[in-house]
């Protein structure tokens, strides 16, 4: 079944012990973004993620679906296939083509971010959602120059193996634009621990689970994967652990 579906060019391995199967995704639900083909041109000289440029909201999002005001509306949407795919240091990304966020993921991000500001939570408008090949590889680089790669690979994807170039992840932000609790637990990661599977996201990096997911904790990473949110959250699993995938180091 692996083999089958790595030799189909497929982005994900099939999972043996849970209903669900994991596929290739699919990008027609996808929005286009070249602009973030344009590398950042400025390097800041903090070593601190959140400080690296990203690009502004309104061009990493030409046009998504309208979304529903209501902010507390629980998002209630199939998960699909599309919802599925794994990525991580085992499993590369593959099919760029067309690739930009998913527009069902972001409107339901939307829901999120409104919900924690309505609750009077520390939560800002920065997006950083899809990124492209080469925004990734600016971005690893960066982190390896200025921290070497042993380190930058326990919390920075490299190009091409980013969670983020499916357009279903999104990193959180507080109002002063840095990472949800990149210092520490607060109230905002235990809103997101919490209350993220109401809109079909979950935390994807978990705390404890480091050589499975191969990254450090990252409470502020949240990874849409429709109505599972739910199962998967409550289970205390990581996505590999949940639908079987293997996860780790990469293989070399
Ligand atoms: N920080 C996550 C692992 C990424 O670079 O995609
Ligand atoms: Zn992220």
């Amino acid at each position: 079944m692996r083999k089958y579906i790595l030799l189909m060019c497929c982005l994900v391995v099939g999972c043996q012990n849970k209903k669900s199967t994991v596929v290739p995704i699919t990008q027609k639900n996808n929005v286009a973004t070249e602009s973030q083909t344009q590398e950042t041109k400025e390097i800041t000289t903090s070593v601190e993620r959140d400080k690296v440029k990203t690009p502004a909201v309104e061009k990493q999002v030409k046009s998504v679906a309208s979304t529903n005001d209501s902010s507390d509306m629980i998002v209630n949407v199939p998960t699909t296939d599309e919802f599925k795919i794994i990525i991580n240091k085992k499993h590369p990304f593959k099919n760029f083509k067309n690739a930009g966020v998913n527009k069902t993921a972001y409107a339901a991000y939307l829901k999120l971010k409104d919900a924690m500001i309505k609750e009077g939570l520390n939560i800002g408008h920065k997006l950083e959602g899809f990124r492209t090949y080469e925004r990734q590889a600016y971005l690893y680089n960066y982190y390896v120059s200025k921290n070497g790669k042993k380190a930058a690979d326990t919390y920075s994807a490299r190009p091409g193996y980013s969670e983020h170039h499916t357009g279903l992840a999104f990193d959180l932000h507080h109002k002063d634009d840095s990472l949800v609790a990149i210092k520490g637990d607060n109230k905002e990661s235990a809103w997101i621990a919490k209350n993220a599977y109401k809109y079909g996201f979950v935390v994807r990096y978990l705390k404890g689970k480091e050589k499975i997911t191969g990254y450090v904790y990252e409470p502020w990473h949240i990874r849409f994967v429709g109505n599972d949110a739910k199962a998967i959250t409550k289970s205390g699993l990581t996505l590999e652990e949940y639908y079987g995938v293997e996860g780790g180091d990469y293989h070399n």
